[in-house]
């Protein structure tokens, strides 16, 4: 590819034309940008080594570079996006990926009216999936979780999160974090693009007591400070606690985090979820990445997370299923914070891999509009995982990680519900 020396040069390996709409929701001013979402008509975006190196109209893309379409030029791929609407990849910031089995007796029992509190009062619910977890192979986990990432992708995430907290004894959890650090250097497979999704690992080993431990539930806190969160150092980014009646207590979940802190990890709690439980608290206190839940958080909480800088992750898919009032996302929004939308993928409260129906749900349930739910499935999830300089926005300097929508105008987002309008992911 020749480059015209009358402009500026630009060392690309790969320029994506013909984008009919680029949504950047960049976080700075663009030129040519318009809206809150900072949208592109007729875009280019050039790539090197993974990183956006300029973006523009299409139109300035000829005088720098001399090339014919859809075609290698010099070494160079040039990708034709034949005029659809392109985002950042969405950023699911929580899911409980690895797990074996599923809980759709327990699904219809509730339907029938017995509460997921009751059914994890008796030793089922997350205890289910714990002992079909146990029980299955590294290989065929691994299998399920790939199986899942690739459904994911289908609809358009980039980036997952993905806790451990089904195997809760030292063996299985370190398998399960294994696995998911595995997830990361996956060759590809024709037909799948799994590879190309980005994994983060947390540690949930304080999801539940397990049942060996039910009489004793302290000395399972003690192995969780003094022999799992030593292990398992580098192997998870953040530490993830259950604050909850019928899982640990604030206190229990103080001393695992103030631990897990001062190891180097990261912080997340499933705060308030099904009462208040004192989660967000303990997430300003500590200085969390994200509190995630929060549907009984009032609003004291909301101001100390605002104030501690603790991104509000709010998961409308248990709103679904646990058919409990969808959060308000406008309380969050309105006072200033960060709000993160996320799938919470997991066999007991949403099973779901698509974030495409978390920001449909947002917008139908939840107050929030297209802008907000794009930006809470993306550059917010991002800061969920404390990736916002690195991923979630169309910006130079951020990777390449790219939904392509079958869709012309992005408006069609959250109007067009129930199918998949996602055509590809695309990560340079
Ligand atoms: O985020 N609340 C705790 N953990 C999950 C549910 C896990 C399960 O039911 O298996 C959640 O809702
Ligand atoms: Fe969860």
């Amino acid at each position: 590819m020749q480059i015209d020396p009358t402009q500026p040069s630009i060392r690309a390996s790969t320029v994506i034309r013909n984008i009919g709409q680029l949504v950047t929701i960049a976080q700075q001013p663009i030129d040519g940008a318009t809206g809150v979402l900072q949208v592109i008509s007729d875009a280019a975006i050039a790539v090197h080594d993974g990183i956006i190196v300029w973006i523009g109209p299409d139109d300035r893309v000829e005088p720098m570079f001399q090339h014919d379409t859809n075609t290698h030029v010099d070494g160079i791929t040039i990708v034709d996006a034949q005029g659809v609407v392109v985002t950042p990849g969405f950023v699911d910031s929580h899911t409980h990926l690895v797990f074996a089995g599923d809980r759709a007796e327990e699904f219809h029992l509730r339907r029938a009216g017995v509460s997921y509190g009751e059914l994890l009062s008796q030793g089922r619910g997350i205890l289910t999936t714990v002992n079909a977890t146990r029980g299955t192979d590294t290989k065929t986990l691994t299998e399920l979780a790939i199986n899942r990432l690739n459904i994911m992708c289908h609809y358009g995430t980039t980036t997952v999160e993905a806790k451990t907290g089904y195997g809760l004894d030292m063996i299985t959890e370190e398998a399960c974090l294994r696995i998911l650090n595995s997830l990361n250097a996956l060759e590809t497979s024709p037909g799948y693009e799994y590879n190309r999704v980005r994994v983060v690992p947390t540690f949930l080993g304080a999801h539940v007591v397990p049942p060996e431990y039910r009489e004793r539930r302290s000395a399972y806190v003690d192995l969780i400070v003094e022999e799992m969160l030593p292990s398992f150092v580098g192997l998870a980014r953040f530490c993830d606690v259950f604050c909850e009646r019928e899982a640990f207590t604030f206190e229990e979940c103080r001393r695992i985090l103030t631990h897990a802190k001062a190891l180097g990890y990261a912080l997340k709690i499933h705060a308030d979820q099904l009462s208040p439980s004192g989660g967000a608290k303990l997430a300003s206190e500590l200085g969390a990445t994200s509190a995630d839940h929060l549907d009984h958080a009032d609003d004291a909480d909301i101001n100390a997370l605002h104030k501690a800088g603790v991104v509000a992750t709010l998961l409308p898919g248990c709103s679904y299923t646990l058919r409990s009032p969808y959060p308000s996302a406008r309380r969050f929004i309105d006072r200033g914070l960060h709000v993160a939308l996320a799938t919470d993928f997991n066999p007991g409260t949403s099973y779901c891999e698509n974030m495409q129906t978390m920001l449909c749900l947002a917008m139908s349930s939840m107050g929030m509009s297209l802008e907000e739910a794009l930006q809470a499935t993306t550059i917010n999830g991002a800061r969920a995982l404390a990736l916002q300089d690195e991923i979630g926005s169309i910006e130079v300097g951020k990777r390449c990680e790219l939904s392509l929508w079958s869709i012309r105008d992005y408006h069609e987002m959250g109007y067009h519900f129930g199918i998949n309008l996602i055509q590809s992911i695309l990560v340079v």
